[in-house]
């Protein structure tokens, strides 16, 4: 089996699941040749995935999670660092700074809300018949909730959106240095950010991050943009992308889309974890080796790049049953599409609360869809999802 993990071709139609199978199979943790770069350990089992994010002092955040990022490895920021490539105990300080806005009784408190952003993103297309789900529907909501989240009006989220999304795509896609630009533009909007909360400090999370103390003084100005940078990239196309895969599997499993529909409320929880499980909208963390160890067999040496993809654990035979079939009903469904230790998903619970107002509202509404065109897939190795998705819907 040729395996590449690298190519965005690999990905052009989704994840590449049989390639996922094959390495699950014969070699689990296999290194994984870079044309530009040293290679890496490409780890497809869900136990071994599961022991590597857990175990920081082994496997390390530092300096970044991308397989190649030449920015990270040359220094990135100087001493400024996004808290997803910091390891415990720096982690854990920066962690607890928001930690309170993102535990489940608070992401419950935005329920209602949340609710309402979902009602008014299918109102908006509701009477045209027809629409690109990714753009119109699915990322809206992502895009609306972070807006809110930081106090910003929600047609700023969707520009900031369209930034996030720049800065997933492989470089190869993109014209040379739209990444680098991507990155500076996020950084200018969120100096505008620390200037008018400063000024007019509000009841939302940029405000609070400017006011709280880390190590007993405030955050600096660049803690504060790669804070804001993080929780902008990381609830932003994830959601979208849960959204639309997601749709995608329900249209390819008319069986599954039936059972769910025949009571919805009382299945959405468990359709919901199953769907993440199937579509694992991030592909993988990157970590390096802080020492030599032993996973799955293979001696990993201090400085190797360690790669979890999490879309391969999540359709581990020895942990699914029939791990190949999309089954709502899924009641054991220890999936890690948020992934797991210390830097597990801090947006999951809030991200349960937009995936199942959208699909409240969309499946009740928009009822019957087909798709108007083929779905085109993100060119990244790193984020999973339809790219466009223009779909014809008969509102119910
Ligand atoms: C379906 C939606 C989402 C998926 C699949 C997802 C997945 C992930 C994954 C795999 C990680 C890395 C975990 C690890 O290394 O073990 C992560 C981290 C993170 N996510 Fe999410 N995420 C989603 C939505 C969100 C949302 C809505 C937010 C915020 C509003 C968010 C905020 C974060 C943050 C801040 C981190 C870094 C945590 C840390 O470094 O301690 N995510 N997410």
């Amino acid at each position: 089996m040729k395996i590449d993990l690298l190519s965005p071709a690999s990905f052009a139609a989704g994840q590449p699941h049989a390639q996922y199978d094959w390495l699950r199979e014969n070699a689990p943790v296999r290194w994984h040749e870079e044309p530009d770069g040293k290679g890496f350990w490409a780890v497809t089992r869900h136990a071994d995935v599961w022991a590597v994010d857990r175990d920081f002092q082994t496997y390390s955040s530092e300096p970044t999670i991308m397989i190649s990022d030449p920015l990270a490895e040359a220094g990135g920021f100087g001493p400024y660092k996004m808290m997803l490539m910091m390891d415990p105990p720096e982690h854990t300080g920066f962690r607890k700074l928001i930690r309170s806005e993102f535990t489940e009784p608070s992401a419950r408190l935005r329920g209602e809300r949340i609710q309402q952003l979902a009602k008014q993103i299918v109102d908006a297309v509701i009477e045209k018949g027809a629409c690109d789900f990714v753009d119109e529907v699915a990322g809206e909501m992502p895009s609306f909730v972070i807006a809110e989240l930081m106090g910003l009006p929600l047609s700023d989220g969707r520009e900031l959106y369209k930034l996030t999304e720049i800065i997933h795509t492989a470089p190869e896609a993109l014209p040379p240095g739209a990444g680098g630009q991507a990155v500076m533009k996020m950084f200018e909007y969120g100096s505008k950010v620390i200037a008018e909360k400063r000024a007019r400090p509000g009841d939302d999370l940029a405000s609070k991050l400017l006011a709280c103390e880390v190590d007993g003084r405030k955050l600096e100005d660049m803690e504060f943009l790669l804070f804001f940078l993080l929780l902008v990239d990381a609830g932003g196309d994830t959601t979208r992308n849960l959204l639309s895969g997601g749709l995608v599997a329900l249209m390819e499993n008319p069986d599954q889309y039936a059972w769910l529909m025949a009571d919805l409320e009382g299945r959405l929880p468990r359709a919901r974890e199953e769907l993440l499980r199937w579509t694992s909208p991030v592909i993988y963390m990157r970590r390096t080796a802080k020492r030599d160890a032993e996973l799955g067999g293979q001696q990993i040496k201090a400085g190797d790049k360690v790669v979890m993809y999490f879309g391969a654990a999540n359709r581990d035979p020895a942990v699914f049953d029939r791990p190949g079939v999309l089954d709502l009903s899924r009641a054991e469904n220890p999936h890690i599409a948020f992934g797991t230790g210390p830097h597990g998903c801090l947006g999951q619970h809030i991200a349960r609360i937009e995936i199942d107002a959208m699909l409240r509202e969309v499946l009740t509404r928009m009822g019957t869809f087909e798709l108007a065109a083929p779905v085109e897939w993100l060119a990244s190795n790193f984020i999973s999802g339809p790219k466009a998705m223009p779909i014809r819907f008969r509102a119910t």
